[in-house]
């Protein structure tokens, strides 16, 4: 396959995006490309007729504390995965590029479901997405855009963000690739040492547990995926939540699509994971 095209600045971009034929895809990443993203471009492929691929590590979605400096960066092994999967344009800028000094950004606010679950952990994290997830809308005007449920409640957000301001793109979500033993895959599982790793299943195996007990309703299915939580050492939990998958509060009695949702950390290395069941109705 060709090399993509590589955008470093706006204007390159404008350039290189004018000259992308038929329905344009987006896939937005920070990078260090891994087979869950391969598949968000293969998807972006099978629906699109050009495939455009974002780079950038957003500084404005990480606080303080955490790996904004260690987040892996691996440009060159990106761009490889990206001609190897018929990506035509990639735009990876600087960050004064995308935020020039000088120049206000157009803040976006996740309003209350961005302060819940993640972002009860991660203040502001849900407010630096948005506002780079419209930036990068904006600058790249596609018609589809793709993202992964691994970042369910991101998902959620962009969804609603893309509804109210009208933005005429698709957003499309595709289920979480796993490695054969469970874990989702993420840039950050570079982290774990093998010992790591092993005490990371749990969170896989607690949200199987989960939906192998949805049948008997949200309680049951909660308190499966905790109990695998609570028996496993070595993970320090952040939460373990079932939402309802609509309106991401608590389930009612009428809730029949829910996701249970996991953050913790294992070692330094923060995890998410999740997962949709459908609730049966003894709650
Ligand atoms: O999911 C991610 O990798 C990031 O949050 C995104 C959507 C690229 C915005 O920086």
């Amino acid at each position: 396959m060709s090399s993509p095209v590589i955008a470093r600045t706006r204007v390159d971009l404008a350039a290189a995006r004018a000259l992308m034929p038929g329905q344009v895809a987006v896939v937005m990443t920070m990078g260090a490309l891994h087979r869950g993203h391969v598949q968000l471009i293969d998807v972006a492929r099978e629906r699109g007729d050009s495939v455009l691929v974002t780079i950038f590590v957003n500084p404005l979605q990480f606080g303080a504390g955490e790996d904004l400096d260690r987040y892996p960066r691996t440009f060159g092994a990106d761009v490889a995965i990206c001609a190897d999967h018929g990506v035509d344009v990639v735009f990876a800028p600087a960050v004064a590029d995308m935020y020039p000094p000088g120049e206000a950004v157009k803040q976006r606010h996740a309003g209350g479901l961005g302060e819940r679950l993640e972002g009860a952990h991660r203040p502001g994290h849900f407010d630096g997405v948005l506002t780079v997830v419209a930036l990068l809308l904006e600058l790249t005007q596609p018609d589809l855009a793709i993202f992964g449920e691994k970042d369910a409640q991101q998902l959620a957000l962009i969804r609603r963000m893309v509804a109210e301001d009208g933005i005429p793109t698709e957003i499309v979500g595709v289920p979480t690739v796993r490695e054969d033993d469970g874990l989702a895959l993420s840039s950050r599982n570079r982290y774990l040492s093998d010992a790591e790793r092993e005490v990371a299943l749990a969170i896989s195996r607690a949200l199987r547990a989960g939906e192998a007990a949805a049948g008997y309703g949200a309680d049951a299915a909660l308190a499966a995926a905790r109990k695998v939580l609570d028996d496993a050492p070595g993970i320090d939990l952040d939460y373990v939540e079932l939402v309802d998958e609509q309106t991401w509060e608590r389930p009612s009695e009428k809730t029949r699509e829910g996701r249970i949702l996991v953050a913790g950390r294992v070692g330094k290395t923060r995890l998410i994971d999740n997962v949709s069941v459908v609730l049966g109705t003894q709650h």
